[in-house]
């Protein structure tokens, strides 16, 4: 029986210069998990179900689990001295800490609760979070600290909430799955070192889109219709509306992912600094791969905490292919 926390210390000797920092900081983001599935667990019986009556800045209806959540994650965090700023989807601004308590050497950005949409229809939902040294040597945390390009995450992972709660999360070395033992509390390691087939079995995307795509992304897709059994084999579909539970499936079983953008969103929908990077990180930790169709996530230099990045997101081979019919079919860099 390993405990997230006796894993990541075993993990401490990847980090010469570890000093156990990373480690409390991942536990707190356990803990705030814990109080998260909790209250997912029995939403159906407390009142926090359906919409909190306020919108976000991307001007989605907030759901009541959506504050709940983000409210769990930021005081999980701010009073530690492990974080000098965080960032988070429900927060238009940076999230300071509260004056009194010391600023850390991390900042932290989370989607506090991925999938909002499936909230009240008891479907999985998510939590995704990433991990960064601090860019400004001291003082209060600034945006310099959060808007940093995936490729310096120092650790990111997911918490789903599904038919058991798993923390997925990589600090570089291996992308590793703890399933929640709830009658003790405890995350406890079982899945040690998922890699992603480089094939996968099923695609993800939401088709309703697709009159709207680019000729490559189309091309791409009906691809994995079968319409090009040559070139790719034909895909088994499987959308679930969540990110956390698309990727999830897909890491495990292997898969790609794809959110395009498309003529009336030409950046597709999901956000750069807190779903598609720290998902990035882990699908390439995995052995995977993920692109914004051209250049890899990771590289992209953010410059808005809630900038918006189309996403291909999976096994290796799977991935390029997709990146090869759009250079092919859409042509430009
Ligand atoms: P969030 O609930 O944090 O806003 O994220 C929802 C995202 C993502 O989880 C999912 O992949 C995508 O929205 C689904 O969007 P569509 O309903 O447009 O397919
Ligand atoms: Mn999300
Ligand atoms: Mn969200």
């Amino acid at each position: 029986m390993t405990t997230l926390e006796r894993f990541i210390l075993d993990q401490e000797r990847f980090h010469p210069d570890a000093t156990g920092e990373l480690t409390n900081l991942l536990y707190d983001i356990a803990l705030a998990a814990k109080i998260i599935a909790s209250q997912i667990r029995r939403a159906g019986l407390v009142n926090i179900l359906g919409a909190a009556g306020s919108t976000n800045v991307q001007d989605e209806e907030q759901q009541k689990l959506d504050v709940f959540a983000n409210e769990t994650m930021k005081n999980a965090l701010n009073h530690t001295g492990r974080v000098c700023a965080m960032a988070s989807e429900e927060d238009e601004t940076l999230i300071p800490i509260p004056d009194g308590y010391p600023a850390g050497k991390y900042a932290v950005l989370f989607d506090p609760l991925d999938g909002s949409s499936n909230i009240d229809v008891n479907a999985s939902v998510g939590t995704i979070f990433s991990i960064y040294l601090r860019r400004t040597k001291e003082g209060p945390g600034t945006l310099e600290d959060v808007l940093q390009p995936g490729r310096d995450i120092i650790a990111a992972g997911y918490v789903m909430y599904g038919s058991s709660v798993m923390m997925v999360y990589s600090a570089g070395h291996g992308v590793h799955g703890f399933t929640l033992e709830p009658t003790i509390g405890e995350f406890l390691l079982s899945h040690p070192e998922i890699t992603t087939p480089p094939v996968g079995k099923y695609y993800s995307v939401n088709e309703s889109n697709f009159g709207r795509w680019s000729s490559g992304v189309q091309r791409a897709v009906r691809g994995f219709h079968g319409d090009e059994p040559d070139r790719i084999a034909g895909k088994n579909s499987r959308y679930v509306g969540a990110l956390v539970a698309d990727f999830h499936r897909n890491l495990i079983a292997g898969g790609v992912f794809l959110y395009p953008g498309d003529l009336k969103n030409p950046l597709g929908k999901l956000r750069l600094l807190y779903e598609c990077a720290p998902m990035a990180f882990l699908a390439e930790c995995a052995g995977g791969a993920a692109s914004d169709g051209r250049q890899r996530i990771l590289d992209i230099m953010p410059t808005g905490l809630h900038q918006r990045t189309p996403l291909v997101i999976g096994g290796k081979d799977d991935v390029d292919y997709v990146n090869e019919v759009i250079a092919a079919e859409d042509g430009g860099s």
